[in-house]
């Protein structure tokens, strides 16, 4: 009989940071991989090693750093590929290494022009090697939920008896629905013989929006693994959302009788984190983690909640985190806690940045009455060196006002200490302040979003930018705030703009084709 406990599969680092924008520098990557280990998720995806060097450097340093959790990387079932994530797992305390297959008839036919049976020893095969490397072994055919379902059986069979020890079944499209894709693992467990000497495990795509109740559905069928990221993020549509599955498991225990290891009061600091890294914004409505998630509107339902909680609340906001916002530091707070607080907040820093930050903080705490724990994420955020600096905006102008044409000057030091002025018109002053930044970079970026909102409450709040840019087939995000939002705007496109330009060098400096990552 299955287990009575999930394990929770965290892909956020390998499936989430495949989405566009979502790209995320290696000390990113750590910064996500220790909250996901206080967060206390069973398994760290953490990259899919042969993708780039860069994939393969930060499985190597979260595999190297991270102890209590177990890390996965990703690999095609190659020799190539299984050699690359050993090598990248090789310094990890708990390594997996998670093979993968296409299975499905449109997959064999087109992307790898293989037979059944070519499919199947290929896949065996793979795994036996991959087990002469590594005690733990996922393999995942991919596109499962479109594959005939009895060559379905017929692999996970396969591969069970070459050693896998956990069989990830993918609705790699987002294309299956409840009821079906329940179905689909309730006959792995009646067809396939061996099956209870492995975990099986889903990950559901949400092309749908059905990602959360296809896995939901797999679980009422005996699926004991479920992969997720945070914030949903993922390939497209994205993937199963981590925060609704847990706390659907959480919430709903009376009807699923399962538990998962989950600190659950993780959850929001672990959604701020990625949507701040990736810049990638929450929806307000989203569930658990949106910031309306447990607000009332409604005059009937607020009177409901202050006559009893659970009138018109099944959760409560705290059990996932979201009574951290305190006021922490003011003016005359030090430097010591200062530092502390960076440290609860998951920043651990060395003195250096300590010192830039401790200046930001005090710059802002003499611009704004409260400072609270959102105001110091959003300084740590900019201070971060793994921002690609390759471009620090000196300081910019604009003008604007009624019968005036909106100007901008900006002056930007290059890397080499080399100082540049740039001037532009536009439509708006923050059009033509991204006009100037644009001349002077000789970027010609395409601004595919721009975002504001206010990060704390009070008209002396923090106002943050979030903008997209676009151009030579790369997107990037950019995050950045302040009390004036204009200064936002402007260090939001730098950010997003410097991590352009140092991508389009990289390509310069690498070449070759990349490996397509897998979603
Ligand atoms: O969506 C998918 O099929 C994947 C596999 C690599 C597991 O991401
Ligand atoms: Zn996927």
């Amino acid at each position: 009989m299955p287990q009575d406990r999930i394990v929770i599969f965290d892909t956020t680092l390998r499936d989430g940071e495949q989405s566009p924008g979502c790209s995320m520098t290696q000390t990113e990557k750590l910064h996500v991989a220790r909250q996901l280990q206080a967060m206390r998720v069973d398994v760290i995806e953490a990259g899919f090693p042969i993708a780039s060097p860069g994939d393969f450097e930060a499985v190597k340093a979260v595999a190297e750093e991270i102890k209590d959790v177990r890390v996965a990387g990703l690999a095609r079932a190659l020799k190539e590929d299984i050699d690359c994530a050993a090598a990248a797992l090789k310094n990890c305390a708990k390594p997996r290494i998670h093979v993968f297959l296409a299975t499905s008839e449109i997959h064999r036919q087109f992307k790898l022009k293989k037979a059944q049976d070519e499919i199947l020893k290929q896949a065996a095969e793979m795994v036996v090697y991959a087990r002469t490397l590594c005690e733990d072994i996922e393999f995942s055919p991919e596109d499962a939920s479109r594959t005939e379902p009895d060559f379905l059986a017929r692999v996970v069979e396969a591969v069970i008896a070459a050693g896998a020890s956990t069989v990830n079944i993918p609705d790699t499209v987002g294309y299956s629905v409840p009821d079906e894709f329940g179905r689909l693992i309730a006959g792995l467990f009646r067809d396939v013989p061996n099956i209870e000497k492995a975990i099986i495990s889903v990950h559901c795509h949400n092309d749908l929006g059905l990602a959360v109740a296809n896995s939901l559905a797999a679980v009422r069928s005996g699926a004991r693994q479920v992969e997720c990221t945070v914030n949903g993020i993922g390939e497209r549509a994205g993937n199963c959302s981590m925060e609704e599955v847990v706390m659907a498991l959480h919430t709903r225990r009376d009807s699923f009788g399962i538990t998962t290891g989950i600190e659950t009061r993780q959850i929001v600091p672990a959604s701020r984190l990625v949507s701040g890294i990736t810049g990638s914004a929450v929806q307000r409505n989203k569930a658990i983690v949106g910031e309306n998630a447990f607000s009332h509107e409604a005059g009937i339902h607020q009177d409901g909640i202050l006559k009893e909680r659970s009138t018109y609340e099944i959760m409560k906001p705290e059990d996932v985190g979201w009574d951290r916002s305190r006021l922490v530091l003011g003016k005359h707070s030090g430097k010591h806690a200062f530092r502390t607080r960076c440290e609860q907040l998951g920043f651990t820093m060395d003195n250096e940045k300590v010192l830039v930050a401790f200046k930001r903080f005090k710059e802002l705490a003499d611009r704004k009455k409260n400072v609270w724990d959102e105001d110091i994420e959003a300084i740590l955020w900019e201070i971060d060196a793994s921002i690609p600096r390759l471009y620090a905006l000196k300081s910019y102008n604009t003008v604007s006002g009624t019968g005036v044409i909106p100007t901008a000057a900006v002056r930007i030091r290059d890397q080499e200490g080399k100082e540049r002025i740039g001037t532009a018109t536009g439509d708006g002053p923050v059009d033509a302040l991204y006009q100037a930044i644009d001349r002077v970079l000789e970027l010609n970026a395409t601004l595919k979003d721009y975002g504001i909102r206010a990060v704390t409450s009070g008209k002396d709040a923090l106002g943050e930018v979030i903008v997209e840019l676009q151009t030579n087939g790369f997107i990037e995000r950019g995050k950045a705030s302040s009390p004036d939002i204009i200064e936002a705007s402007a260090n939001a496109y730098m950010h997003a703009a410097n991590k352009l330009v140092s991508r389009m060098r990289q390509r310069e400096r690498e070449p070759s084709e990349p490996i397509l990552a897998q979603g």
